[in-house]
C-alpha cells in the first residue's frame, strides 16, 4: 500500500540540543562508557521530496558490552548478598526514605524527561506529561501501600499453640527490562515496587525511549544504596542474555513480548528458580452489539484503537460488529478516525509519527495482506504520510484468513469484522492465542450479562461501554495465555515482587518472642505500626 496520505505533513518544531550520554550506573558509582555508542533519532523531522524523513538527531546512548552488563549483575548479586545485604534486610522506613528520596529528586526533572519523551518515542505533549505524572502518583501510591503491609506483617498470631509472624520478603536479583511505548511509566511500574521490597535490580531501557532516563540516573544513586539499582544501556543480546545464563537472576520482569521473554528464560541455567512478571502481546477485541448505542461505541473505539498511534497493549485491535449496525457504525467510525490530526507531538494532536524501524512498511503489509484476501481500505485518509508517520487504515471485511485477524499489529490500522453468529465471535477469542481484554458495547441488560459471563474466563478485564485500558492504577492488570505472567497493580505488584516468609515457634517461647519484640534488635520480628 503506497498511496500518500491526504493529512497535512508534519509541522516542524525545534528540538531538544543533542546530547552524548556516556554514564551507567554500577554499584552505586556511574561510570564513564569510552566504547560504542548509538545514535538516537526521533521519528520527526522534515519530510522530504520522496517521503524520507530528516530525522532530527538527539544524540547518542552507549552500547555497554557483555563485561559490562556483567559486572552491573555482580553489583545487584552483591548488595543482595544472599539476602543478607544492606537493602534485603533493611527496615521498611529505610526503604521508604530512599524512595521518597527518589521521588522528590525526580519531580525536578519532570520538564527534560517529557520533553524527551515526546521527541523520542513521539508520545504528544500531554500524553508525554501524563505519563510522567502518574508514575510519580505511581511511586507515591506504592509507598502507601507497603506502609500497609508492614502493618500487616507486624502483626504477631497465636494459635493452636503456635506463635507466628509472616511477612513479605524479596526474590532477589531482578533483570527489569521496559517496553519503548511507555518507556518511563511500564518500566518503573515494575521497578519501583521490586525495589521497596528489597530486591536489587538490573535495568536495560528498551530499543526506543533511551535517553529520557538519562535525568533519572542521578537520583538512583543518590537515593538508594550502592548496587540496589544497576542501570546499563544497550543491546538486549548483548546484555540480557549473558545476564541470564549465569543463572544468578531470580527474577525477570518485563513488557515486551513473549518471543524476548521465552528466549531469555531458555537461557536460565535453572528455569525452575526464575520468577516471571511479564507483560505481553495482546489483541483486544471490542464486540459492538445490535443494541448498541454506536455514537459512544463509535468514540470509545476510536480512542481504543489509536490512542498513541494503537502502540498500547491494551488496545483495540479487532472489532466485532453486528451486520445489523455494521453500515452505520462503519460510516461514523471511518469519519471519526478521519477527522483525527496526524502531527508532530508538540502539537498535542492524537496522532503521531512511529518510532520503530520499519513501522510504516509493516503497517502497509498488513494492509496488502488483508487487501489480497479481500478486504479494503475504507476511510478515505489511510496510508504514509512518510517514512515514519501512517494515517490510520480501516479495514473492511476482514476474516480469519488474513493476518490482521490474528496477529498483534501495534499500530494504525484497524481491522473491523462483520458478524451474525455471536457464538462465531465467541469461538474466535477463545481459540486466540491472547487473553488480556475485551469491550462489549450494548445498552441492553441482557446482552451484556450473557457476554460478561461468556468473556470473564477468556480475558481478564471485561470492559463495558469503554475501551480497554491498564488504569486506575489500583486495578490488577494481568492476562491469560500468551498475554501475560503475574499481576501487577499497585498492589498486586508487591505480592508479585515478594514471597511470604514467616517466623514461627511454640507457645512455650512467648517470653522469648516478646523479649525479641521489645529489645528493638531485629528489624523483621518488630511489631512497630508504620504511621
Ligand atoms: O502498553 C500497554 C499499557 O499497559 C497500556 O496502558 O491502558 O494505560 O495505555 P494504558
Amino acid at each position: 500500500m503506497k498511496a500518500s496520505s491526504k493529512n497535512n505533513p508534519i509541522t516542524e518544531f525545534d528540538a531538544p540540543k543533542p546530547f552524548r550520554w556516556n554514564q551507567y550506573l554500577v554499584g552505586g558509582e556511574i561510570h564513564t562508557w569510552d566504547g560504542d555508542f548509538e545514535k538516537v533519532y526521533s521519528p520527526m523531522g522534515a519530510v522530504k521530496a520522496d517521503g524520507a524523513t530528516d530525522k532530527v538527531y538527539l544524540g547518542e546512548s552507549p552500547t555497554l558490552d557483555e563485561a559490562a552488563g556483567l559486572k552491573a549483575l555482580a553489583a545487584a548479586k552483591n548488595a543482595y548478598n544472599n539476602g543478607r545485604g544492606y537493602w534485603p534486610t533493611a527496615g521498611a522506613a529505610a526503604r521508604i526514605a530512599a524512595m521518597e528520596k527518589f521521588v522528590a529528586l525526580m519531580k525536578e526533572k519532570r520538564e527534560e524527561v517529557s520533553t524527551l519523551l515526546m521527541w523520542e518515542i513521539a508520545k504528544n505533549k500531554s500524553s508525554a506529561y501524563k505519563e510522567f505524572d502518574r508514575t510519580v502518583d505511581y511511586i507515591n501510591d506504592t509507598i502507601e501501600e507497603y506502609k500497609e503491609l508492614q502493618r500487616r506483617g507486624s502483626h504477631v498470631a497465636s494459635k493452636d499453640g503456635v506463635i507466628s509472624q509472616i511477612r513479605r520478603g524479596p526474590l532477589g536479583v531482578v533483570l527489569c527490562l521496559g517496553p519503548y511505548n511507555y518507556p518511563l511509566n511500564e518500566t518503573f511500574c515494575l521497578l519501583i515496587p521490586s525495589l521497596i521490597m528489597g530486591n536489587t535490580i538490573v535495568f536495560k531501557p528498551a530499543k526506543y525511549g533511551v535517553l529520557l532516563l538519562t535525568p533519572l540516573i542521578e537520583a538512583f544513586k543518590k537515593a538508594f544504596p550502592p548496587g540496589a539499582v544497576n542501570i546499563v544501556f544497550g543491546r538486549g543480546r548483548t546484555l540480557a542474555g549473558p545476564i541470564m545464563k549465569t543463572g544468578d537472576v531470580d527474577v525477570l520482569a518485563l513488557i515486551g513480548n513473549s518471543k524476548s521473554s521465552n528466549a531469555l528464560v531458555a537461557q536460565h541455567p535453572k528455569p525452575n528458580r526464575l520468577r516471571q512478571i511479564l507483560g505481553l502481546e495482546a489483541k483486544n477485541p471490542a464486540i459492538v452489539f445490535d443494541d448498541a448505542n454506536i455514537d459512544q461505541a463509535v468514540k470509545e473505539c476510536v480512542n481504543g484503537a489509536l490512542s498513541y498511534n494503537g502502540q498500547r497493549c491494551t488496545a483495540l485491535k479487532l472489532l466485532f460488529v453486528h451486520k445489523s449496525v455494521s453500515e452505520e457504525f462503519r460510516t461514523k467510525f471511518t469519519a471519526a478516525v478521519d477527522a483525527l490530526v496526524l502531527d508532530h507531538p508538540e502539537t498535542d494532536c492524537p496522532l503521531t509519527p512511529l518510532p520503530e524501524r520499519n513501522k510504516v512498511e509493516q503497517m502497509e503489509a498488513y494492509v496488502d495482506d488483508a487487501v489480497s484476501k479481500g478486504a479494503r481500505v475504507i476511510n478515505n485518509n489511510a496510508g504514509r504520510v512518510s517514512d515514519t508517520a501512517f494515517f490510520p487504515a480501516v479495514l473492511f471485511p476482514v476474516t480469519k484468513k488474513m493476518d490482521i485477524f490474528h496477529e498483534e499489529q501495534f499500530g494504525p490500522v484497524v481491522p473491523i469484522v462483520e458478524y451474525e453468529d455471536l457464538e462465531e465471535v465467541m469461538a474466535s477469542i477463545a481459540m486466540s492465542d491472547y487473553g488480556q481484554q475485551c469491550s462489549l458495547f450494548s445498552s441492553n441488560e441482557a446482552t451484556i450479562a450473557y457476554a460478561v459471563d461468556n468473556m470473564v474466563n477468556q480475558v481478564c478485564r471485561v470492559n463495558i461501554n469503554t475501551s480497554c485500558q491498564r488504569g486506575p492504577d489500583y486495578l490488577p492488570f494481568t492476562g491469560r495465555k500468551d498475554s501475560a505472567v503475574a499481576t501487577l497493580s499497585v498492589h498486586d505488584a508487591l505480592r508479585s515482587f515478594s514471597i511470604r516468609t514467616l517466623v514461627a515457634t511454640g507457645a512455650d517461647q512467648k517470653e522469648l518472642v516478646g523479649n525479641v519484640i521489645s529489645g528493638g534488635q531485629s528489624t523483621w520480628m518488630t511489631t512497630d505500626y508504620l504511621l
